[in-house]
């Protein structure tokens, strides 16, 4: 099918944008700097900090996994059994914990991914969400 094409120049810091690609949802989160400062030092709490997964494009091999550090494109689709996750950009909530540091949080069976779409060591999901393939020129991002 063809691309999908989305205008990100409306995007505010922090707002999450939800288009649907080939009948699955596809995020499309503009970060801060406060959320991207943040990404290196939860390595250590991932299960594939370097999405080393051959499966992965070239462009999620890296810490924000994304063409453009503050763009954050995902496939909203839970790598356990497909649910889709919920953006909760709190820092440290009451229900998530201190070590929440904003991410997507899964409400089926609790498996928890940073602002990155990196799974977290023990959560139900084997792998970090999908990265679609896209690009980006300009202001417009083609999806697919
Ligand atoms: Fe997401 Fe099971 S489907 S944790």
């Amino acid at each position: 099918g063809a691309p999908v094409e989305v205008d990100v120049s409306k995007l505010e810091p922090g707002q999450l944008l939800t288009v649907e690609w080939r009948g699955k949802p596809v995020w499309i989160l503009s970060r801060t700097p406060d959320m991207l400062s943040v990404l290196p030092s939860l390595d250590g709490k991932l299960a594939d900090p370097k999405s080393e997964d051959p499966q992965q494009p070239d462009y999620a091999k890296n810490t924000n996994r994304s063409v453009k550090p503050e763009l954050f494109v995902a496939l909203g689709v839970c790598t356990h059994l497909g649910c889709s996750p919920t953006l909760r950009k709190e820092i440290a909530p009451a229900d998530l914990g201190a070590d929440w540091k904003g991410g997507f949080l899964c409400p089926c069976h609790g498996s928890r991914f940073d602002l990155a779409g990196r799974v977290y060591a023990g959560s139900p999901a084997p792998k970090n969400l999908e990265i679609p393939p896209y690009k980006l020129s300009g202001t417009t991002l083609l999806v697919g």
